[in-house]
C-alpha cells in the first residue's frame, strides 16, 4: 500500500467481483521489477491502489461513467466532496438521483455532479452491483445501508493524491482510458511490465451474477481473452488474471507455459444467497514461459 501523507488511498467503491479480501494474496504474485502496470478491467481497482504510487500505470474499463469517476477525484475533489455533502442515506434521495439518467438532462450535468452521483448510488444501492437496463439506465435497488459514510474524505483526497502522482520521469503515472480490454494492451511489449487482468468471472452456476453491464461477458468474450494472454506471452509480457475455478476456465488455460494458482476467498457478493462461502478462485500467471524465454 501506498502512504499519502496520513492516509492510505483504498478503493473507494464496493465492487460486484472487486479483489479487495484476495489482494494480500495476490500481491505474493507480483514480482518486485515492474516499472509499468496494466489493468483493462479496472472496476475499483483493489491491485492497483495496492502499487507504489510512482509505477507508471495504465488502467481502463469500459464503463466510462467508472472511468469519469476517478478522473474527477483526480482533477476536483474539493468540488465532488461538496456534491457528496449534497446527498444523504434515503430512499427518496437514492430514488431521485437515479432517475436522473432517465432523463435527457443527464448528458448537461457536470462531470463532478455525476461522479458524486455513481458514488452515492454505490454506497446506498444493493451490494456493491453496478447493474444498467437494456436503456443503459442504472436500476439497482436501494440497498437500505444502516451507517455508511458517504463522504469518505480522508480516503477521497488520498485517491486524488495517488492519481496525481507523477512517475521517476515527473510524467503522470496514472493514464486512464474507456474502452475495450484490448485497447490499452495493444502496444505493450516492455518485458518488466505487468498486466493484471480481472475479467467478469465465467458462472460457477446457472444463477451466478455475470452481467456488469448491458453486454455480459460470455464464454466466447473468455476465449478471446485467453487468446489476447497467449498473444501477450508469445511478446514476453508478463500475465496475471483472475477467474472463477471452473472446469471451462482449467481448460482454457491448460497450455503448459500457464501455471493456475488456487486462491481461497470467502465471496461476499452473489444473486443468490446459496452462493456465499467460501470459494476457490484461479490466479493464472505465464510466468513459466517468459522466464524460459
Ligand atoms: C471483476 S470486475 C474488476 C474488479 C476489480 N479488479 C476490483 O478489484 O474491483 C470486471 C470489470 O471489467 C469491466 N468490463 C467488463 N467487460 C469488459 C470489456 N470487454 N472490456 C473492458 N472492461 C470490461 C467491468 O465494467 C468491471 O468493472
Amino acid at each position: 500500500m501506498t502512504s499519502q501523507g496520513n492516509a492510505q488511498a483504498t478503493p473507494f467503491l464496493k465492487w460486484a467481483g472487486g479483489k479487495r479480501v484476495l489482494v494480500k494474496q495476490i500481491l505474493q504474485f507480483v514480482p518486485n521489477d515492474v516499472d509499468e502496470y496494466y489493468e483493462p478491467f479496472l472496476g475499483a481497482g483493489s491491485l492497483f491502489f495496492s502499487l507504489p504510487a510512482e509505477t507508471p500505470k495504465i488502467v481502463s474499463d469500459f464503463n466510462a461513467e467508472l472511468i469519469s469517476v476517478y478522473e474527477t477525484i483526480r482533477d476536483d475533489v474539493d468540488g465532488l466532496l461538496r456534491e457528496l455533502r449534497k446527498r444523504t442515506n434515503s430512499l427518496e434521495d437514492y430514488l431521485e438521483i437515479r432517475d436522473w439518467d432517465r432523463s435527457p438532462s443527464f448528458a448537461r450535468r457536470s462531470k463532478t455532479s455525476r461522479a458524486a452521483r455513481f458514488i452515492a448510488l454505490n454506497r446506498l444501492g444493493f451490494n456493491g452491483l453496478y447493474r444498467v437496463n437494456s436503456k443503459g439506465q442504472y436500476n439497482v435497488p436501494y440497498g437500505h445501508p444502516k451507517k455508511v459514510d458517504l463522504l469518505m474524505e480522508d480516503n477521497l483526497r488520498a485517491v486524488s493524491a495517488f492519481l496525481s502522482e507523477t512517475d521517476s520521469a515527473g510524467r503522470p503515472a496514472v493514464e486512464f482510458h474507456t474502452g475495450g480490454y484490448k485497447d490499452i494492451l495493444q502496444n505493450v511489449s516492455n518485458p518488466r511490465a505487468l498486466v493484471y487482468c480481472d475479467p467478469p468471472y465465467h458462472p460457477t452456476t446457472a444463477t451466478s451474477f455475470k452481467s456488469y453491464t448491458r453486454d455480459g461477458f460470455n464464454e466466447e468474450n473468455q476465449i478471446e481473452l485467453h487468446d489476447e494472454v497467449v498473444r501477450l506471452t508469445k511478446l514476453g509480457v508478463r500475465v496475471l488474471l483472475s477467474n472463477s475455478d471452473t472446469e471451462f476456465i482449467r481448460r482454457l488455460y491448460s497450455e503448459k507455459f500457464f501455471t493456475v494458482n488456487e486462491l481461497v476467498v470467502r465471496r461476499a457478493i452473489a444473486a443468490n444467497s446459496e452462493n456465499r462461502g467460501l470459494f476457490t478462485e484461479v490466479l493464472i500467471d505465464n510466468f513459466k514461459a517468459i522466464r524460459r524465454s
